[in-house]
């Protein structure tokens, strides 16, 4: 069946009665999401949840050196460790700490993941910039619909330009916040793109302590170096990615600019008061809504 605002030709699924539009390469069976919710967690597993395009491959490498505690980058690509591209079975022979990772809302996590206290990252980024981001991301994807940014941002705003009903945006950050009270023995923090952008080490430094470490200042400073935006996408380009063919030419661009508000090179002032009028709506009684205000 094919999604009609993206031209994305997919296997529709039916999981616990909610439609999903299969990812490509992702395993959204009811067998696997079921499997999800009996995997065995460990107290020192690290998740980190994002709705994509909101630097969730940038905060994975910091995660990745500051548990390691050296400057070394993961030698896997961070899809090797995404819950929508593996069995369950990947996962229960991984050494720990593991850094798991993943786009499906935080309702599909192991049941285990309180009694475990497995602590939760998540990452948020201004709404607008990820729109953006994902037009830029989605336009690279082999088979889909060339359109302009505005038909994509007028998509974007009704949830449906995106594959899969947990890839709209709108419904995912009340849902994220919900899922945090429902869970208040779950760790878990909040982590802004903007803020990792403007003061990275801070950010890195209370990142540590919320995982229980204890880096010093220098080694923070030096990872905020290595994870900078060129030195990542140079990291990233020697990497197996499982999915780069499913980009153009095979190249995903995962790393395409790394600045905050380059939204301003793509809205009108008419679209983009729509826009914060539909964030506005959605996000009501959100806690992140304020921090989008820029
Ligand atoms: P842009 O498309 O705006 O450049 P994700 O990893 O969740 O898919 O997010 C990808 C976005 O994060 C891309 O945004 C990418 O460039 C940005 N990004 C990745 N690493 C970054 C870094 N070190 N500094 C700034 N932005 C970064």
């Amino acid at each position: 069946e094919e999604d009609a605002t993206t031209g994305i030709r997919g296997e529709i699924v039916v999981v616990n009665g909610e439609k999903f539009h299969k990812l490509p390469l992702s395993i959204s069976t009811e067998e696997h999401l079921n499997n999800l919710k009996n995997m065995r967690m460990r107290h020192d597993d690290i998740i980190i949840a994002a709705f994509p395009k909101s630097g969730t491959h940038w905060l994975w490498e910091v995660v990745h050196m500051l548990t390691s505690g050296k400057v070394e980058y993961e030698s896997r690509a961070k899809e090797h460790l995404m819950l929508e591209f593996n069995e369950v079975e990947h996962f229960d022979v991984m050494p720990s700490p593991r850094i798991i990772n993943t786009h499906f809302l935080l309702r599909y996590l192991s049941q285990e993941t309180d009694s475990k206290k497995a602590r939760v990252l998540h990452v948020l980024r201004n709404p607008k910039d990820i729109a953006v981001s994902f037009y830029y991301h989605l336009q690279r994807s082999r088979g889909i619909k060339s359109m302009t940014f505005s038909e994509f941002a007028q998509q974007f705003m009704q949830g449906g330009s995106l594959p899969g009903n947990f890839l709209d945006y709108f419904a995912y950050l009340p849902e994220m916040e919900k899922w945090q009270k429902e869970h208040p023995d779950v760790p878990f923090m909040n982590i802004y793109f903007e803020d990792m952008k403007k003061h990275p080490a801070e950010e890195i430094k209370r990142t540590a302590k919320f995982l229980g470490l204890e880096p010093s200042d220098s080694l923070c400073a030096d990872i905020a170096e290595a994870c900078s935006f060129n030195k990542l996408k140079t990291a990233d380009e020697s990497k197996h990615n499982p999915v780069k063919h499913l980009f153009k030419d095979s190249k995903p661009e995962f790393y395409r600019k790394g600045e905050i508000g380059d939204w301003k090179n793509h809205f009108t002032v008419a679209l983009s008061e729509h826009f914060d009028a539909v964030i506005a709506d959605k996000l009501k009684g959100c806690v992140c809504a304020s921090k989008f205000t820029y």
